[in-house]
């Protein structure tokens, strides 16, 4: 290294402002060994907090919500019109209703149909009705007036209606399964025996039920119109409240299924028939799916443009897209015409990609549907039924698309089967490190009580998930895909609704390893698969700065757990096994606890085992019994579990008081002294060259005579003086008498790497002239610490960098790092460089400056993101007896 020339001028610059820190107020305190998976706000620590603004906006609003109600009317001979049967808007000019509503009581066929009026008796909202002839009726050709079966016929108008917010098409639902837990029928239904016509516009939520249940009703009951028993193109419902009676005849058995942060009602069955209102018996229903091919060619041989796939649930879905109601969770207020939304709160969110914290699997350059989280430069956590893949184990992950890793090592969760649903998890060690630099890893919850809300991973359609405004009328198709972010509840053991089908992969039904999540709203189908292996999280405030927290894989789901919900693998319940391969030497067995003098107090002598002479203290303060704890669960106790019998060599030398008193008085001094500026403490040393006096190294004062610096930086010639700026920026010069070098410091891997050099001359405290206290915490240091570095222009520089976990840099460490060494990382840059006397200090709140470390001499810093110093609570006991 080329020696520098410092200026004699000492400029302190702040290179990153306190105000960019974001911090909390607590300080953040990093203990030396890991102990916790729940530390990722330590261990990826992000300086710079980042906030989102949120958009909000209104739209006005119309009565959108039965826009595809019509109400079928026969014009009575005195020209008043009876509306008798309810149908639903399909197509511009066709509707469908029930095949027993296209003839009254007295043989009659209903002559016209009214859309988009709530209240059909008065003239209220009358401006929004459309009232049309019905030119034409197509009763299904196996109905038979004398029978309850294939009760479903369609209505031809005189001519299309207009399409707008209040009178629209709606969907059908074409599928035989109804996967659905709740229908709502829609009608201007009689409300009770007294068989009034209610003036308005009803819906009612009914429960499907099984036609088994449902035929146990009607068995009894001799209805020769049902002859056969209910069929399967039947349906029943009953009322989940069971004390009203159901809808209009021949209205709409529906769900209203999200797409596009909007809603749009989707035809399951049409009201067919039931027993007497009032008995909570069930109705039954038309399915429309057995007779989809018969809509559709009736309404193409009448005349209709219909396409083949006109009611492909995305195709239909986008078709009105700009006309349907907003889903509830975005209104946040609502006059009679006028909605106001907030887009934040929708349930999916369309986003650029999968968060780069999530990683594919992949077998040799194949890959299928498997995903992990990463959770550390070198490790991802998957299910463990993504790890075979055609009999192979996973080669390699692809992280952010681009990088391929190799995987060196599988560990699979011991207790799982293959195939099975319960310790469904698997930790991969990668071979190299994620080398990005904007590395964003993901944090693990720990804790068992989980926010409300959180999101998954999903994908699918960009075209039935995108966001559409009101002024927006994007209804193209466009079938690319788009990763999503549903939002999703936690469910509780007893309100989560699991498919029928996946019930056979849990035949021990939800343990608390599992978590599910979902919302009880439907999505149009085969708009979002949920990203096997992907994660269950939230962004998570923490110290400053948010966080990806992830709750657990998914594993188990179907539209991303919207109206079924899905299934995740826990990480709170695994944590124990993780710790066992996350951290070394990590035992989780605890019966290695020994009590050894139940009777003594703290301070009391005590027995060990190995005969060394120990005391009763607080576990904390015994660090090699702690440490020993930590690493093989062995420990001998006093009289609680929190006192141990540790031995006097172990117990911390702060707390035997060898600490020096100059030392321990240090906090104290500089307290009171009033200090005017942070950099009073800092003197650079020079030697004494042809060229005159050459300031070579920084140390930093912390005695009146004694001055701490690095040996890697003094060397062995002993300096001539060193030099400390005033405050009025003059320079004093004072002699140096002597200079110590650890006795143990070896230049090869730096271990041991301090210095001591004495003052011939006795320094005088003021408030710019003053000690740095040594940090004397043998078990934690402060996160956030600023680096002091001398630059090549004689300044002196201050960073902010984030303390590290040993483990962590030993991970690429070429030495081993020792315990009495410490590494920080510029969490600015890609590397983190330093010279040969930078220090890392804590300013206090109360305005204390302490020294940290001491940086060691490490050439190749631009390959690594740390640098290694010199751990100065490691020798507190040295500095001491060496003062
Ligand atoms: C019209 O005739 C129907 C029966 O045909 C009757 O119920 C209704 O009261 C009459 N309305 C008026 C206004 O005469
Ligand atoms: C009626 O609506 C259909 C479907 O939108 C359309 O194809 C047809 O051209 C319309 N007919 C008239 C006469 O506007
Ligand atoms: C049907 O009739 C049988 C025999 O009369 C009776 O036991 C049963 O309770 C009735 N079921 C219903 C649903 O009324
Ligand atoms: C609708 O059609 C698209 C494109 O052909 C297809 O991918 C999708 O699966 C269909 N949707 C349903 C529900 O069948
Ligand atoms: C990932 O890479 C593939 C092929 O390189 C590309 O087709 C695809 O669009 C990429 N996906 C994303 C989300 O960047
Ligand atoms: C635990 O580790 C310590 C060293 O760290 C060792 O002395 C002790 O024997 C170990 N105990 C057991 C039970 O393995
Ligand atoms: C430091 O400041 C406090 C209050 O501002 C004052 O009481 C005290 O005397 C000052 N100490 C010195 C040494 O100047
Ligand atoms: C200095 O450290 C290196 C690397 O750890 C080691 O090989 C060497 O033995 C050490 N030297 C001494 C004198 O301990
Ligand atoms: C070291 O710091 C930790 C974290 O702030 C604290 O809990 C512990 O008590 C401290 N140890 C000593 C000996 O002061
Ligand atoms: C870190 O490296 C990335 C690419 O490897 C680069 O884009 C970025 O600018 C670098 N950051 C700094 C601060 O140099």
């Amino acid at each position: 290294m080329s020696l520098i020339h410092y200026c004699v001028v000492l400029i302190l610059i702040l290179v990153y402002s306190n105000s960019a820190l974001g911090q909390d107020d607590e300080v953040l305190m990093l203990p030396n060994e890991r102990t916790t998976l729940d530390d990722c706000h330590l261990r990826f620590h992000k300086l710079l907090a980042t906030s989102l603004p949120k958009p909000a906006f209104g739209h006005p609003a119309h009565l959108k919500e039965f826009a595809h109600m019509g109400a079928i009317g026969w014009t009575q001979p005195n020209g008043t019109i009876a509306w008798k049967c309810g149908g639903t808007l399909i197509w511009d000019n066709f509707v469908l209703t029930a095949a027993h509503c296209v003839i009254d009581t007295e043989n009659q066929a209903p002559d016209v149909i009214r859309f988009g009026d709530l209240n059909i008796e008065t003239t209220e909202g009358d401006e929004y009705a459309q009232q049309l002839k019905i030119v034409a009726i197509f009763r299904h050709p196996q109905h038979r007036f004398a029978s309850h079966y294939h009760d479903i016929a369609l209505l031809k108008l005189e001519h299309n209606v207009t399409v707008t917010e209040v009178v629209a098409p709606a969907c059908l639902w074409t599928d035989e399964e109804v996967r659905f837990k709740i229908l709502e029928a829609t009608g201007w239904g009689r409300t009770g025996y007294a068989e009034d016509q209610t003036p308005i516009l009803l819906k009612v939520a009914l429960k499907p039920i099984e036609n088994e249940e449902c035929g146990k009703v009607y068995r009894n009951v001799t209805d020769r119109k049902l002859r056969l028993g209910l069929q399967p193109h039947q349906i029943c419902a009953v009322d989940k409240k069971m004390d009203t009676c159901e809808g209009d005849s021949g209205g709409p058995l529906q769900i209203k299924l999200m797409h596009n942060t909007r809603v749009t009602p989707f035809v399951v069955a049409i009201t067919s028939f039931g027993t007497a209102c009032g008995l909570s018996s069930p109705g039954v229903y038309t399915k429309i799916a057995p007779y989809h091919d018969w809509i559709v060619e009736t309404m193409q041989k009448n005349g209709a443009m219909v396409p083949n796939d006109v009611y492909n649930a995305t195709f239909c879905a986008l078709r009105y897209v700009s006309l349907r109601e907003y889903e509830d969770a975005i209104i946040t207020s609502r006059t009679p015409d006028y909605v106001a939304v907030d887009t934040d709160r929708r349930h999916m969110f369309e986003v650029d990609g999968l968060p780069s914290y999530i990683v594919q699997l992949a077998w040799n350059g194949e890959t299928n549907d498997c995903f992990g989280v990463i959770i550390d430069e070198d490790t991802v956590l998957t299910l463990a039924q993504c790890v075979t893949h055609n009999r192979e184990r996973v080669s390699h992950i692809i992280y952010s698309n681009i990088t391929t890793i190799k995987v060196s090592r599988i560990h699979v969760h011991p207790k799982y089967e293959q195939g099975s649903s319960y310790n469904n998890i698997a930790i991969l060690r990668l071979q190299h490190f994620v080398n990005e630099n904007d590395f964003d890893p993901a944090c693990i919850w720990q804790d068992d009580t989980p926010s409300q809300e959180v999101y998954v991973h999903g994908s699918g359609r960009r075209d039935i998930n995108r966001l559409l405004y009101s002024y927006d009328h994007d209804n193209s198709i466009d079938s690319s895909i788009t990763i999503l972010a549903p939002r999703v509840r936690f469910q509780n053991n007893s309100s989560c609704l699991i498919p029928k089908r996946y019930l056979p992969l849990l035949r021990n039904g939800l343990t608390k390893e599992h978590i599910c999540s979902g919302q009880n709203l439907f999505l149009v189908p085969k708009s979002c698969d949920l990203v096997t292996g992907a994660a269950v999280h939230e962004d998570f405030y923490r110290a400053g700065n948010t966080y990806p927290m992830v709750y657990g894989l998914n594993f188990l789901g179907r539209e991303c757990g919207f109206g079924e919900h899905s299934i995740a693998i826990g990480m709170a319940n695994h944590g124990e096994w993780m710790k066992t391969i996350l951290f070394s030497n990590y035992k989780t067995s605890h019966d290695t606890i020994q009590f050894v003098d139940t009777d003594h107090q703290e301070g009391d002598s005590c027995h060990r085992h190995d005969g060394r002479p120990a005391r009763c203290v607080p576990i904390s303060r015994c660090s090699r019994g702690w440490k020993q704890f930590l690493s093989n669960g062995t420990i001998e106790l006093c009289a609680t579990s929190s006192l141990a019998c540790c031995s006097l060599n172990d117990i911390a030398e702060t707390e035997l008081n060898v600490i020096h008193p100059q030392l321990a008085g240090c906090p104290r001094l500089v307290e009171n002294l009033n200090i005017t500026s942070p950099r009073g403490s800092l003197v650079f040393i020079g030697w004494l060259t042809s060229k005159g006096m050459e300031l070579r190294c920084l140390g930093t004062i912390i005695t009146k005579r004694i001055i701490l610096t690095s040996a890697s930086c003094v060397g062995d010639e002993v300096p001539a003086a060193v030099e400390i700026e005033g405050n009025s920026g003059t320079q004093t010069r004072y002699e140096v008498d002597a200079i110590l070098v650890h006795y143990a410091f070896n230049a090869t891997d730096d271990t041991n790497d301090i210095a001591l050099i004495r003052l011939q001359d006795t320094l005088v405290w003021s408030s710019d002239l003053f000690p740095s206290c040594l940090w004397t915490n043998t078990t934690h240091v402060p996160l956030v610490l600023s680096m002091v570095s001398p630059d090549d222009t004689g300044n002196v520089g201050l960073a902010k960098v984030v303390a590290m976990y040993n483990t962590d840099c030993q991970r690429t460490h070429m030495y081993d790092v020792q315990d009495s060494q410490l590494c920080a990382r510029n969490p600015f840059d890609n590397f983190t460089c330093n010279t040969r006397s930078d220090q890392l200090r804590y300013d206090s709140p109360s305005s204390v400056s302490y020294i940290v470390g001491l940086s060691t001499d490490f050439d190749e810093c631009e390959h690594f993101r740390y640098t290694v110093f010199t751990r100065i609570s490691s020798f507190v006991h040295w500095i001491g007896m060496n003062i």
